[in-house]
């Protein structure tokens, strides 16, 4: 077992690897993804050796049984396997496989909304009276539009596209659905709802998993009388024209989260992290307190730019301060890669320049103060797939038009590159979506193989995260570099302190080297590019274009 992820605070430390199960590695050849296919790759994550990634814990996106109306955002069962992942056996070797190797499991909780056809769904729509009737958000339309059709009880609207409310045939009142009307709010108002909620938790903490990302948490509570959002002026797009003050982030949110998170803390080493849903940064640094981390994404808005990234790093500090801890996050299964958002000329093969700017976003991500989140496959710098929104599976994408636009996340989700073969050792079937078309020169294999390689760079900078407590627990301060297109920081803890210097630029960069403490001197610990062992850096230094350079002081 690794040191780090045996400690209790190993959340804060350590490094957690989101699995988007569908499309990690398929062990049926049905095309996708499986748990059996998870625990096949488990060498590739775990710290053993050094052909290892060496991350403390996995977040697996959902397992749960979904007619898929939104990939597994849509639970119809919240303690079941779906079949196509494998079965409770399967889960219940995966625990006991990672846990074997010091590995923790998150799940990918979802609570705001359920499937449409879950069972307490199907039970609430079916009248106005009955145990369920009161378990989703439910209202009488206050009367017709001009068209005659029933108008809906707010303003509401629903993230992907068109308003909030489904109106329902069957009860003669409209429902309320955040996302797509397949999924429908929960109650949590409804004291049988929440104790129902609350046992989906403690039943797979019961199953030995190690915590929750919680999805859309802020969304949870409403406002208990319905209330309109406030309209507001000069946005693009109908969901910015109103302030999102009354379907969100209700003050009774924080009780709520106090008792998720006591039922968590039950047992030491395990954690939530929320996913703060289009809110501010000021909400994400509150919300950390109830929880353990929030995701905040402003790292996956920010433009390749030193000054944009200087200004990000300072915002975050800012609002977490030093007592909260940020999670830090490029990528996942709702944004672009990063790996394609950062690749200026948009298609830089292996090796250029694409690649040189992943290597600096990895030293980034695993250097700056919080828990760093790593997407599956950016570990390859894989790219997005170009699928157009005519051919999405991605639900959203399918009903973006002139008036909702959206970014199709099918492209982001593509298969797993392992080996340079058909199906690209994720799958011997037919992969439910493309491979990447440069599968066969970027894949683990290869990386595995090329020294200079984003993966052989992930690796040894996972590494020296582990072993310097500078790195993964210190305190962080800025450092002015001298040079605009250069971000400078020092992470330090009583004993230790590192330096870290990243060249955002295409050019050479000449940096100021702050003074080490007490007369100590710095020594590159780790670079993007070729150094010296141990080399010293005195009052100023080159950075190569594209260097991350890492020193220790000795
Ligand atoms: C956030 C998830 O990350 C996203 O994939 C999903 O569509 C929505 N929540 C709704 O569950």
């Amino acid at each position: 077992m690794d040191a780090s992820s045996s400690r209790s605070d190993w959340w804060k430390t350590g490094v957690v690897y989101q699995v988007y199960p569908r499309s990690f590695a398929d062990s049926n050849a049905d095309g996708l993804g499986d748990l059996a296919g998870i625990i096949e790759h488990l060498d590739h994550l775990d710290g053993a050796g050094p052909g290892s990634l060496g991350i403390d814990a996995i977040w697996l996106s959902p397992i749960y049984p979904s007619p898929d109306f939104d990939f597994g955002y849509d639970v119809s069962d919240y303690v079941g396997v779906d079949l196509r992942y494998g079965t409770l056996a399967d889960f219940e070797r995966l625990v006991a496989a990672c846990h074997g190797r010091g590995i923790k499991v998150i799940l990918d909780l979802v609570l705001n909304h359920s499937s449409h056809l879950h069972p307490w769904f199907q039970a609430s729509r079916s009248g106005r009276t009955g145990p369920y009737a009161d378990w989703y958000i439910w209202a009488d339309s206050p009367g017709r539009t001009l068209l005659g059709r029933p108008r809906p009880p707010n303003n509401w609207r629903s993230w992907f596209g068109g308003s909030a409310w489904q109106w329902d045939d069957g009860r003669g009142q409209f429902y309320l659905h955040g996302f797509m009307p397949e999924q429908p709010d929960l109650n949590w108002r409804n004291p049988d709802v929440r104790k129902a909620l609350l046992d989906v938790v403690r039943t797979w903490l019961g199953r030995g998993v190690d915590g929750f990302r919680l999805d859309v948490f802020n969304l949870y509570l409403k406002d208990a009388a319905l209330r309109s959002n406030p309209r507001r002026i000069g946005r693009r797009g109908a969901w910015s024209w109103q302030r999102h003050v009354n379907d969100r982030n209700q003050p009774e949110l924080e009780d709520l989260l106090i008792e998720i998170r006591g039922l968590v803390d039950a047992e030491p080493g395990r954690m939530t992290v929320g996913e703060l849903f289009d809110s501010s940064i000021g909400h994400g640094a509150a919300y950390s307190a109830p929880h353990h981390l929030v995701f905040d994404f402003l790292f996956t808005t920010v433009p390749w730019s030193a000054a944009a990234f200087r200004a990000a790093i300072a915002t975050r500090e800012a609002a977490f301060g030093p007592k909260r801890w940020p999670a830090n996050v490029l990528s996942n299964h709702d944004q672009p890669r990063h790996a394609s958002r950062n690749d200026v000329s948009g298609g830089s093969g292996v090796g250029g320049v694409g690649d040189a700017r992943a290597k600096v976003a990895a030293a980034m991500l695993l250097t700056l103060r919080g828990t760093a989140f790593l997407y599956y496959g950016e570990e390859i710098a894989q790219r997005n797939l170009v699928v157009p929104n005519a051919e999405a599976f991605d639900p959203p994408a399918r009903r973006a038009g002139l008036f909702f636009r959206w970014w199709n996340r099918d492209q982001a989700r593509g298969p797993m590159a392992w080996r340079p073969e058909p199906g690209g050792g994720f799958t011997t079937g037919k992969p439910w979506l493309p491979l990447p078309p440069d599968v066969d020169v970027r894949n683990v294999a290869a990386q595995s193989q090329d020294a200079e390689s984003v993966l052989s760079y992930y690796r040894r900078a996972l590494r020296l995260r582990r072993e310097m407590p500078a790195l993964n627990s210190g305190a962080q301060e800025p450092v002015e570099p001298g040079d605009p297109d250069v971000v400078a920081y020092v992470r330090r803890t009583e004993g230790q302190a590192a330096l870290i210097l990243l060249n955002f630029a295409s050019r050479p960069a000449a940096v100021r080297v702050p003074a080490a403490a007490a007369g100590g001197t710095w020594r590159v610990s780790l670079s993007t590019h070729p150094r010296g062992p141990d080399e010293a850096l005195g009052g100023s230094a080159t950075l190569a274009p594209l260097e991350a350079l890492i020193a220790a002081q000795a």
